[in-house]
């Protein structure tokens, strides 16, 4: 059994098939898929799929690409959200610099980034964070403003060095489809050095589709090729990865 610790099948590429979609899923072993709001509506549609299929959970929180969407009254928006029983996290939350180079506009990403940190601390929430070219002020801000809070840095893109601060702070990394590709960088590297009670897998699909599926829509029955390539690169079997990720999932997300 696997569990897909981060989609997005809110999204309108899944408006067609979403039922087929999660069928697909259980076919493969995706026993449970963690859904992310990036928004208040998507928060909003993440909590609200929950209601209608068994196997899906959801998070709540502003993305650091949408915080024009954030103003004084969103942590009681997404605190009411979390008050459902089935959401289970507080995010995507975090930095992206890719896209935003305007150094102000950063300092508000942060700002609105703790901001969400603290609410997760009053609703004793975990955490899912979106690094991206953020890595020494994401880690900067674990270290100095999510004490008392559980996590996982999502889609992990950091280097091995970063990966074991994280690892100090007792969180986790998700992997994703970047995993399989040719050009995966540093990853294999820190997947081979992770320890295995700190390790999720995830799709993020629709984005970052695994070979050999890479460029279509991506889906969470395909998080298996994910594992499959941990398998791989750590010595181990598709059933202990399966194993392990499940575990670190229920226990991060109390699901
Ligand atoms: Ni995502």
């Amino acid at each position: 059994m696997f569990i897909d610790t981060h989609c997005h099948l809110e999204d309108e590429n899944f408006s067609a098939d979403r039922t087929e979609v999660v069928e697909r899923a259980k076919l493969a072993g995706v026993a449970q898929i963690i859904n992310f709001g990036s928004t208040h509506e998507s928060s909003a549609a993440v909590t609200e799929l929950t209601k209608n299929f068994p196997e899906l959970f959801a998070g709540v929180g502003i993305h650091p690409e949408e915080i024009d969407g954030f103003d004084e009254n969103s942590c009681a928006r997404l605190a009411e959200l979390a008050a459902e029983k089935k959401v289970v996290a507080i995010g995507e939350i975090g930095l992206d610099y890719h896209w935003e180079k305007d150094s102000e506009r950063r300092l508000i990403q942060q700002k609105i980034f703790i901001a969400q940190l603290d609410l997760a601390r009053q609703l004793n929430l975990p955490v899912c964070v979106h690094d991206r070219d953020a890595h020494g002020d994401t880690l900067k801000i674990l270290q100095t403003e999510a004490r008392g809070l559980r996590g996982v840095l999502h889609c992990y893109s950091g280097s091995l060095e970063i990966s074991r601060e994280v690892f100090k702070l007792d969180w986790f990394i998700g992997v994703d489809g970047p995993l399989t590709f040719k050009n995966s960088a540093k990853l294999p590297e820190v997947v081979k050095a992770a320890p295995r009670d700190k390790i999720l897998i995830e799709t993020d699909a629709p984005y970052l589709a695994p070979v050999p599926f890479r460029g279509k829509r991506n889906e969470p029955a395909y998080v298996v090729e994910v594992a499959k390539k941990l398998a791989e690169l750590r010595g181990e079997t598709l059933e202990e990865v399966a194993a392990y990720t499940s575990a670190n999932a229920k226990n991060l997300y109390s699901i």
